[in-house]
């Protein structure tokens, strides 16, 4: 059958935390866009020179490096490719194409699950993350500090915040989440594929309702 999940949901609403843990429990590969544009910009390669300017300004990337990125992606991964997607697609566009890929795959809708979180939210769990520049595991100074201020728990590296993680930046980003990427969501939901839970619960809390949707 293999597993193909989508989440979907604003900035700050779990999708990395949640991916990445679903990731580990299900082994599956978690894929997220802004982290592949996050290390595309470090490594200053083409997709990365293309990106930076949007990712600073909390735009969305255009559809068509985007939707080549992802493609690239599934390309590499065989036939029947599993996957956890974090934060793809985001755009009427983007959505369109990725119902294309998967259909020329000849695989079946993926469960879309839209995590939900008020803008107060984003913005205070915007504000207070960190990540590990190692394994990428997310900490925030209040909801879930690491052990050891500014270190990560798992792998003793350093923690960092995102360069787009500002007020400034933050507030577009939501601005472009409402314009652009609620259209997707009611895309999925008008499709009848559409799983939706609240994201502003605790971390576990959100982990059962989303492995419980896998698991169905
Ligand atoms: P992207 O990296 O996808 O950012 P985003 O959508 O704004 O989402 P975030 O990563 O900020 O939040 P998240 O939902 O992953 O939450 P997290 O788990 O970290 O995109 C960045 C940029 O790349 C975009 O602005 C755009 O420019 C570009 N881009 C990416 N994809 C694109 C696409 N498809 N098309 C075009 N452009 C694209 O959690 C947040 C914080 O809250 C953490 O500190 C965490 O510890 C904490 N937290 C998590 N869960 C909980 C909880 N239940 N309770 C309390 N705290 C919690
Ligand atoms: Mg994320
Ligand atoms: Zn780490």
């Amino acid at each position: 059958m293999g597993c193909r999940i989508v989440l979907l949901g604003p900035p700050a609403s779990g999708k990395g935390t949640q991916a990445k843990a679903l990731s580990t429990t299900l082994r599956v590969p978690h894929v997220s866009t802004g982290q592949l544009f996050r290390d595309a910009v470090r490594r200053q390669d083409a997709v990365g020179l293309r990106v930076r300017s949007f990712i600073e300004k909390g735009e969305l990337v255009p559809d068509e490096t985007t939707i080549a990125v992802v493609e690239d992606w599934l390309n590499e991964r065989g036939r029947s490719p599993e996957f956890i997607m974090d934060g793809f697609p985001r755009t009427i566009a983007q959505a369109a194409a990725f119902d294309q890929m998967l259909g020329h795959r000849g695989l079946r809708p993926p469960l879309v699950v839209f995590i939900d979180i008020t803008e107060e939210n984003a913005m205070s769990r915007i504000l207070g993350r960190l990540g590990c520049t190692n394994c990428g595991n997310l900490y925030h100074e209040r909801f879930s500090p690491p052990r050891v201020t500014g270190t990560c728990d798992q792998c003793g590296q350093r923690l960092e915040r995102r360069d787009d993680d500002t007020a400034v930046t933050v507030r577009e980003r939501l601005r472009q989440y409402r314009s652009l990427t609620l259209p997707v969501v009611d895309h999925y939901r008008s499709m009848g594929l559409l799983r939706e839970i609240d994201g502003g619960v605790d971390k576990q809390s959100v982990f059962n309702a989303l492995l419980k949707l896998a698991r169905e």
